[in-house]
């Protein structure tokens, strides 16, 4: 599909922002004017971030997956909606229709429903990346069921908490899941996440690995089985139907767990309306997508990218997009290209991270990858160094691909600030221009709009949105206290988003990355109290602090620091025990880089650790510290500097 509200040019842009900001309420009701409503809205917007209260599309009704397969059935039933690479290049590729996936998904709605899932039901899926995740995913939309995705990477004690915060009763998985020469055990991990759980009434298995699995009987099913079934009751004229349920624009779609600067993740509550606008107007902005493309997201679908960018920015566009199971570098680093150059794929969109890993590999693994099917990079989940992205632009895009650097966050549902692919400018490391309906301000530590440039010229604070856009979050679930306050307390009237940012003369803006106590590695999300808990669980742990620090290919990495009671064993052994704490309490990918053993940590006489000070040390800062003299022990600072790793 290609719609009137695909920006192609530097004017439009600004015609469209201009409308976007002046008038919101004209400006998206015209955009979901193209949408598939079963009832249109009473109001386009209603909102105060003082409660917070944002409703989009009030009283409309609709059903996303009717938007996101339904609607391009007529003239794409037999066009790809998802091309799936497996992890392993010797196994099949397989092509999954408008028609195929509609079939699927109205067969899995069957499923859930035979299962006694109604709508509002809450949803666990933690499955590896092939299809029948998408499926699940879509499966539980359209009976209105909300789906909260588990990465793969979370431990059994990750997951048990996530279904104890969203009350899960359901729970879809696999056997086991590929990742490179990995085979990852994910019903064995369900298994641990449910011992003494108490909610969870059914668990769906879908069959991926053929690694052995214990099932419980009258609580776990296998997918197939449940499948066919669903087939034989749903047919009808020789077609395959299930009535989309009626959603209200305002009910939750889904549930994403994310970390914060305190305590445990939080459930990001997303909307049906406003985050389907936006993901597909996003979508269809940011990648310029034509009719045809091939678009090709190598994120996993257990974080926001794979959702919107994945899933439900391409499909509602009638896109095809491409899945991949497995990792970049596995059977070797040149994978992706390979995929590229087997599926001609148009857009190619990861992170930061992936290219630095990649670029280390050198060469090499490009030679006789043929990639001039690509027309558009894209990058996302953290700041892109400027070596990095010359080396996209050049080795990968051949000089030829604009690169979109577009920033945004779980929270805000789709890209926010970034450039559109070949239409405004780009600028190597700037994320460059807010798009429509995103008013961005930086403020000082006091709310103040920053007015001062500093001695570069540039305008620098902490980065917040002045008015909602379509798909911000709408609430932290079941606590909707938490989102008003690490969202909307900070500075009045205004959201704020975590994270510091720059702004040229051309109005261009520079993420810089967090200023709370947020870590950004390999572009994860992990709040540094949430490793330090972790940490702290550990038997002989007295106390604990995490800081990021610079790491070449992670971007950040975990540097802890921590006051150990009496040893058993050596340091080396301890530090082994921490990570295979570590990993227990949250996943293998919050284990700490470095693990530094101190006898006490800065603190002020009030008892608060000084973060400042750990996170210069980490950086490796040799000289001047800042202002140590409200600490209570000085001393302890230059213990600490002399046993750094
Ligand atoms: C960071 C990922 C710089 C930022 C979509 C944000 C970025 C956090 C960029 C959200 C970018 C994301 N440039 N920093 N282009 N994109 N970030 O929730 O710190 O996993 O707050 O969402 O990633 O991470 P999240």
């Amino acid at each position: 599909m290609s719609y009137p509200y695909q920006i192609q040019s530097l004017e439009a842009y600004h015609k469209a922002y201009r409308e976007s900001v002046e008038d919101p309420e004209t400006f998206w009701a015209s955009v979901a004017g193209h949408f598939q409503w079963k009832k249109k809205w009473s109001r386009v917007l209603e909102w105060n971030f003082k409660e917070p209260r944002v409703e989009w599309f009030k009283d409309a009704k609709l059903n996303i997956t009717e938007n996101c397969i339904d609607r391009h059935l007529a003239e794409k039933g037999e066009t790809p909606a998802i091309i799936w690479e497996p992890n392993n290049p010797q196994e099949r590729t397989r092509i999954v229709t408008y028609n195929r996936l509609h079939k699927r998904v109205c067969q899995f709605a069957q499923v859930l429903k035979n299962n006694g899932v109604k709508k509002g039901d809450r949803v666990c899926i933690y499955m590896g990346m092939v299809p029948e995740l998408a499926y699940a995913v879509l499966g539980c939309a359209r009976i209105g069921a909300i789906h909260s995705v588990i990465f793969g990477g979370f431990s059994a004690q990750s997951i048990a908490d996530r279904l104890q915060d969203a009350k899960a009763e359901f729970i879809v998985t696999c056997d086991g899941a590929y990742r490179g020469n990995k085979d990852i055990p994910l019903k064995a991990v369900i298994d641990d996440a449910l011992i003494g759980n108490q909610t969870v009434k059914k668990v769906i298995v879908y069959t991926r690995t053929r690694t052995p699995v214990s099932m419980i009987k009258g609580r776990d099913l296998w997918w197939e089985d449940e499948m066919e079934h669903a087939e034989h009751q749903i047919e009808k004229e020789g077609k395959i139907e299930f009535p989309a349920e009626e959603m209200d624009a305002e009910d939750p779609l889904f549930i994403l767990y994310t970390s914060g600067s305190t305590g445990k993740p939080k459930g990001v509550v997303h909307s049906s309306a406003g985050y389907m606008v936006w993901t597909n107007y996003t979508f269809v902005n940011t990648f310029q997508y034509q009719p045809g493309d091939i678009h090709f997201c190598t994120a996993d679908i257990g974080w926001i990218t794979g959702h919107s960018y994945i899933l439900y920015g391409p499909l509602s566009d009638g896109a095809t997009t491409l899945m991949f199971e497995g990792i970049p570098t596995w059977p070797d680093a040149g994978r992706f290209w390979e995929i590229v150059d087997k599926h001609q794929v148009n857009i190619l969109y990861t992170a930061p991270t992936a290219i630095r890993s990649l670029m280390g590999f050198g060469l090499d693994p490009l030679k006789g990858k043929e990639l001039s099917s690509l027309k558009i990079l894209g990058t996302v989940g953290e700041p892109i160094n400027v070596e990095a992205w010359n080396w996209y632009h050049e080795h990968v895009g051949k000089k030829r691909c604009p690169i979109v650097d577009t920033w945004w966050q779980t929270e805000t549902g789709g890209c926010m600030i970034t450039n559109l692919a070949g239409i405004t400018p780009s600028k190597p490391g700037w994320a460059t221009l807010p798009m429509p309906g995103v008013q961005p301000i930086l403020v000082d530590e006091n709310g103040k709009e920053v007015t001062e440039q500093d001695e570069n010229g540039l305008w620098k604070g902490n980065l917040c949105i002045k008015a909602p856009w379509p798909s911000i979050l709408r609430t932290t679930y079941g606590d909707h206290e938490r989102c008003r306050l690490n969202y909307f307390s900070a500075y009045e009237n205004l959201y704020f988003t975590g994270d510091g940012a720059l702004k040229d003369e051309n109005g261009f803006y520079r993420i810089t990355g967090r200023v709370d106590d947020v870590l950004n590695v390999s572009g994860h999300r992990l709040g540094t109290a949430e490793i330090e808990n972790a940490i702290n669980m550990h038997a002989g742990v007295v106390e604990s602090a995490v800081v990021g620090y610079p790491h070449d290919i992670k971007g950040q990495g975990v540097y802890a620091f921590v006051i150990y009671g009496h040893m058993h064993g050596d340091a080396e052994s301890t530090r082994k025990d921490l990570l295979q704490t570590v990993s227990r309490i949250i996943g293998p990918i919050a284990k700490p880089d470095k693990i530094q053993f101190v006898s006490g940590l800065p603190k002020t006489r009030s008892g608060k650790i000084m973060r400042r000070i750990l996170r210069k040390i980490a950086e490796g800062e040799t000289g001047n510290l800042g202002d140590t003299t409200t600490l209570l022990d000085p001393g302890v600072v230059d213990e600490i500097r002399q046993g750094r790793i």
